[in-house]
């Protein structure tokens, strides 16, 4: 990912807005046989997909209700925090990341654009006004404005991330993003949560080619934090310097070493926290993975790629944690559950394992079944192979994040509450 960007100056932005649009006129006319109703097909999949995953398809019916800017914001709020309008989008800029289906770039949006006042006072009438539609559910007002306010103090001016379709992709596959980008729109224009980037607008009708989302920025994925935190431990272990390259006595570094692992069991609880908001609204990630997690300019942990995400229907005749379930085999090997690996009923506890994998990276500084190739992924649960974990690890990370979290057996691991409270309870007994 692009650490730092050079601005475009306005002819600039105003050529890439046009080339952007350009690639998605193109894409709309690729499609072969009877264009409009092509599309209409394709929008009308990514509407049933939402549906199936989710109790209701909210994301389609907020845009019908703002047909006429063809833009959406996220739950209630209106377009009076006008940080873009389709057509008029102020900067698109490089891309700093992309998915199998998707890029995202930066996208820029200057301070005198963005109304803060009248989106908090949007935020909050949001939640006083609170009706029975699904957008206000799950939002609480405050952290999303504690986060956009944050977001904009520090930086002056709106840096935020865009995400598109890529534009050379098969028909089938273009289907399966359109999909995948519908759903996160879905969610995230339901979910507000200072670990969970917050989607800003949206541009195009869900389901189009030209379909774009607007969401906070991260400055770095947790696999780059990582990696940075791996580089300055080595240097404090082996020559006793701490990060701004000064040189510490061997009582400094002991400090310095104690300070820099809290610091990752703090990683792991903002990861948890956000987990854990989802499942307290039955909602399943499934993709939980260090690539899709980001710190940002001040760094919080976020989670983001919400477009495998499930609305868990409940099963009564079911207890506790499993009572939700899916079937269908999602997300990414290293850090998929057995259950979901092997298209069994699963339920909250998926998630719940490929936590349990990412806090192991975080805190072990290295990946899962480093040097694995994608055939020896395969076998880990059919072998029944765990990571192995560090002596000196505190007993309850290793016992409930690890041991109970990555059990095989669903039913034994323990909930995202229980994951939270243990980081929890570790960083607070070395602070006391
Ligand atoms: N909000 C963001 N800020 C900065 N970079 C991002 C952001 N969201 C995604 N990225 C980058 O783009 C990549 C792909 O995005 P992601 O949402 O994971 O798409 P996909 O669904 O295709 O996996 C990420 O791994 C990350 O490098
Ligand atoms: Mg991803």
């Amino acid at each position: 990912m692009a650490s730092t960007v050079e601005r475009t100056n306005s002819a600039t932005i105003e050529l890439l807005n046009s080339s952007f649009h350009q690639k998605f006129c193109d894409l709309d006319k690729d499609v072969p046989v009877a264009c409009a109703k092509d599309s209409d097909i394709i929008k009308e999949k990514c509407k049933s997909a939402v549906k199936r995953i989710s109790i209701s398809s909210s994301i389609f019916l907020i845009a019908h209700e703002d047909d006429e800017n063809d833009i959406i914001l996220p739950g209630n709020c209106t377009s009076r925090g006008n940080i873009s309008h389709h057509g008029s989008v102020k900067s698109v800029g490089d891309i700093i990341g992309s998915g199998a289906f998707s890029e995202v770039r930066e996208y820029y949006c200057p301070i005198e654009d963005f109304d803060i006042e009248n989106y908090v006072q949007d935020d909050n009438e949001k939640d006083s006004t609170s009706t029975s539609k699904p957008s206000s559910k799950l939002s609480t007002g405050h952290s999303r404005r504690s986060s956009l306010a944050s977001q904009l103090s520090s930086t002056g001016e709106n840096s935020y991330a865009m995400k598109t379709l890529k534009y050379d992709l098969s028909r089938s596959t273009k289907i399966s993003g359109l999909v995948d980008l519908t759903i996160e729109a879905h969610f995230l224009a339901r979910l507000s949560h200072p670990n969970i980037v917050n989607l800003l607008s949206t541009g195009g009708e869900p389901g189009s080619p030209s379909f774009f989302i607007v969401i906070e920025r991260v400055s770095c994925t947790l696999a780059e934090v990582i990696k940075k935190c791996r580089f300055q431990r080595r240097r404090m272990k082996s020559i006793g310097v701490n990060k701004y390259g000064e040189k510490m006595d061997k009582i400094q570094t002991k400090i310095e070493l104690r300070y820099e692992f809290n610091n990752r069991i703090n990683i792991s609880r903002q990861i948890a926290a956000a987990v854990r908001y989802l499942h307290s609204h039955s909602i399943l990630h499934r993709d939980l993975k260090p690539q899709n997690m980001g710190e940002d300019e001040n760094g919080t942990i976020k989670l983001f790629d919400f477009g495998t995400c499930k609305e868990l229907k409940e099963d009564l005749s079911k207890k506790g944690n499993n009572k939700y379930y899916g079937t269908k085999r999602i997300g990414t090997m290293r850090y998929m559950s057995p259950e979901v690996a092997t298209s069994t009923l699963y339920g909250l506890p998926a998630d719940v394992y490929s936590f349990a994998l990412v806090a192991w990276f975080v805190l072990h500084l290295e990946e899962p079944y480093a040097g694995f190739t994608s055939d020896d992924l395969l076998k880990v649960h059919e072998k029944r192979l765990r990571p192995r974990i560090k002596k000196n690890m505190p007993k309850d990370i290793r016992q409930v994040l690890f041991k109970s979290g990555w059990n095989n057996d669903p039913e034994k691991r323990p909930t995202m509450e229980e994951m939270y409270s243990t980081l929890d309870g570790v960083l607070q007994s070395s602070s006391s």
